[in-house]
């Protein structure tokens, strides 16, 4: 499978601001990719981009080898975006608004009208068919937006915060959802600040920060790329001597070993391979481990590290 979204050289400016700042990635086909960066670091503007909102400054973005800036009428057509703030100018209500979408992306009226029936249903939001825009909670008005991508069923489907508002429960029923849409063969793009939603959903993340990408990778790989992430933890019969501790570091290839009541701490990389080296070299020096855990860093983890940022900085 090939790309399904090329990112090539991309600069958004506002005025002066710099916004997007030289963008280059793939989006593979068939993947749910993570756009993940804090706040004002141009992850919606690079997918208002994608789905033709916005033009780019400079660079180019093309879907299916269809370019933004020289055929965005044919991206409209493979392209639907969820926004991240949905805005409803007109009067309907969430039911006219979606019957209406599903007919605009080629449903019959009756189909429409089961369709829309179903995805309401199943995001329970139908008690709230018939009301105002204004009448709804954000994370009531949230659902309608997503549930235009569940019709419209997209090649490539760009969800910007889908979860930001929802509720526990809601917010595992759409990443189901989202999961069905990549089993069906689709592409998805989540744009998202919830590391636990990156981790659950993405194949792939792209990290972003001041609108550069500063890694790119699976959830697993990026965590890897942390200098000494893991931790291992060894707790072994007797006291440990200095030659036992400085042949395990060795080993180990790390500097970082501490020891405090019989429990050894190494932060080395890829724990799993680390921690056989470890309990073979200290077999091997005749002392018996009793027990050995690996933690890994989290999402959150590799997210500090390459942006060097909290979440949340930046507005
Ligand atoms: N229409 C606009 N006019 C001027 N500046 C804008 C506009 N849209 C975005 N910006 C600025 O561009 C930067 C990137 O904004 P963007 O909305 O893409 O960030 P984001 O990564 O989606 O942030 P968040 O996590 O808060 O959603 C911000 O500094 C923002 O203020
Ligand atoms: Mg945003």
């Amino acid at each position: 499978m090939g790309a399904a979204v090329r990112v090539r050289g991309l600069v958004k400016k506002f005025g002066n601001f710099t916004a997007v700042n030289g963008l280059t990635f793939d989006i593979e086909e068939g993947e749910i990719f993570g756009l993940l960066g804090p706040n004002g670091s141009g992850k919606s503007t690079t997918l208002l981009i994608i789905a033709t909102v916005y033009k780019p400054t400079a660079g180019d973005v093309e879907v299916y080898g269809h370019s933004v800036t020289k055929r965005p009428d044919e991206v409209r057509k493979l392209v639907g975006i969820a926004f991240q703030d949905p805005k409803a100018l007109w009067v309907d209500n969430p039911y006219e608004l979606l019957v209406w979408h599903a007919m605009v992306v080629g449903y019959g009226l009756l189909d429409a009208r089961r369709a829309v029936r179903e995805i309401m249903e199943e995001l329970e939001i139908w008690e709230h068919r018939g009301k105002l825009f204004s009448e709804l909670s954000g994370g009531t008005r949230k659902k309608v937006e997503i549930a235009k991508l569940f019709l419209q069923k997209p090649k490539v489907s760009i969800f910007d915060e889908p979860t930001a508002q929802l509720d526990v429960t809601t917010k595992h029923r759409v990443w189901e959802m989202i999961r069905a849409l990549k089993d069906e063969g689709r592409t998805v793009i989540v744009a998202t600040n919830d590391m636990t939603e990156a981790e659950r959903l993405s194949d792939r993340v792209g990290i972003i920060y001041k609108g550069s990408l500063r890694a790119l990778g699976s959830p697993a790989e990026l965590k890897d790329r942390i200098p000494a992430g893991d931790v291992l933890e060894l707790r072994v019969d007797g006291a440990l001597g200095e030659h036992v501790i400085s042949a395990l570091a060795r080993a180990l290839g790390t500097e970082k070993l501490n020891v405090s009541n019989g429990t050894l701490k190494a932060y080395v990389n890829r724990g799993e391979e680390k921690a056989a080296i470890a309990i073979e070299t200290l077999s091997r020096l005749g002392v018996r481990v009793r027990s050995i855990s690996i933690k890994e860093p989290t999402l959150d983890d590799v997210f500090f590290y390459f942006t060097g940022a909290q979440l949340g900085e930046g507005k």
